[in-house]
């Protein structure tokens, strides 16, 4: 069987957003552990303002799952054909877009009852379960050649960067 090829543009936004995502996840449980903890604290407490690092890594987070969405339904519309990778986007767009609706100093204030951080929380768990599921998809059907073509770092003659924007715009037209 041929060696599963990702393109190179995916691979860069995909990898940005699967080391980001994990970073966002850690930091805001340390986030819920020191401020909100109502289901339960972590038994160890990391000095740092982890609200401020979450809020960082969250701004660096959002263009970049903008541009691997864009680029998801565009160029990358195929593979969303496969549930666990849809499932994947929706609970990262879930997770970022309820992230960016919430304000930085309603958890300092005790404030924990905006409908907007029930479903940041609820996106939380979803993104947790929802990488889980799609890493799971990825291993039982293309085993470890298709998780590791993600990460390969060789680039094909025609996948160059300075082919990125024909690929996109390729894609509208294979898409009318
Ligand atoms: C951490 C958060 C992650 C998110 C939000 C995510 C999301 C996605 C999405 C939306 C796609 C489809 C892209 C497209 O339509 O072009 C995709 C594809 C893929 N992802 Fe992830 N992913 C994550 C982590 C991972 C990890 C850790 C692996 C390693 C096993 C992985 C392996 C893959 C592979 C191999 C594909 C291509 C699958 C195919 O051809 O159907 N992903 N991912």
């Amino acid at each position: 069987m041929a060696r599963p090829y990702q393109p190179s543009l995916l691979r860069l936004l995909h990898g940005a957003t699967a080391l980001l995502v994990p970073l966002a996840w850690l930091t805001g449980l340390l986030v819920y552990s020191d401020y909100d903890g109502r289901i339960g604290r972590l038994p160890l407490t990391l000095p740092g303002e982890w609200i401020d690092i979450h809020g960082t890594v969250g701004v660096l987070l959002w263009p970049i799952a903008l541009l691997f969405g864009l680029y998801a339904l565009t160029a990358g519309r195929a593979r969303l054909r496969q549930p666990a990778n849809a499932i994947a986007l929706l609970a990262l767009v879930l997770a970022v877009g309820s992230g960016k609706l919430m304000e930085e100093d309603w958890l300092r204030d005790g404030q924990f009852q905006h409908a907007v951080y029930s479903v940041h929380l609820l996106a939380w768990l979803l993104i947790a379960l929802a990488v889980a599921l799609h890493v799971a998809a990825v291993l039982r059907r293309g085993g470890w050649p298709l998780a590791r073509s993600m990460a390969s770092v060789q680039v094909r003659a025609g996948d160059l960067p300075g082919q990125w924007f024909g690929q996109i715009r390729r894609s509208f037209k294979a898409g009318r």
